[in-house]
């Protein structure tokens, strides 16, 4: 069984009102979709886990990503959509290790995605489209910039998919800049 977009939009819309996580959703979504592309895998499956993926944070912030597994387990959605949902909050709400490579790489690209997020909302432009990895690096080494994403689970990510640095930053800006529009990250451009 799988589930397709417009039942995950419904149910993602039902319990998220508030902008900001409403983009951080589809970007998170848009991400997971080009990585599913790179990786040769399920792109609505893939993009469907990353719009989720954070489903309960705003109405049961305490008790995030229980909840979502709760939500899911109750609208008959598959495990392994759910497993790799709840597994990025690994180490901080959930006891379940990232182990597929969606899950994997779901765990390295939700946080940092956050941090591209801000970054772009700093440049003159508000875009994605004229971003580059340089400035990604220079932000990324800024512990004080976006403070709130964490470095230390993105990089445990990228171990764990056993892939280069800079390869998954640049793939990550490249699945926003796809879905700019979408994603309200086309800003001026
Ligand atoms: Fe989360
Ligand atoms: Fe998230």
């Amino acid at each position: 069984m799988s589930i397709n977009r417009e039942e995950a939009m419904e149910l993602f819309l039902k319990y998220n009102e508030t902008d900001a996580l409403i983009q951080h959703g589809l970007q998170v979504e848009a991400v997971m979709m080009h990585f599913a592309q790179y990786f040769d895998e399920d792109v609505e499956k893939w993009g469907v886990v990353g719009l989720c993926h954070d489903l309960d944070y705003e109405k049961y912030p305490e008790e995030h990503c229980k909840k979502t597994r709760e939500i899911l387990e109750a609208e008959g959605w598959p495990e392994e959509y759910i497993r790799a949902i709840v597994s990025h909050g690994w180490g901080i709400c959930s006891e379940e290790k990232p182990e597929s490579l969606m899950e994997r790489t779901l765990f390295a690209i939700d946080e940092l995605t956050g941090i591209i997020n801000a970054a772009c909302l700093l440049r003159p432009s508000k875009s994605v489209l004229d971003l580059n990895l340089k400035s990604l690096n220079k932000k990324f080494k800024d512990k004080k910039f976006a403070a709130g994403c964490n470095r230390d689970i993105i990089l445990q990510g990228i171990e764990m998919l056993e892939m280069d640095k800079n390869v998954v930053f640049e793939e990550t800006i490249k699945g926003l800049q796809k879905r700019a529009d979408i994603c309200g990250l086309k800003g001026e451009l």
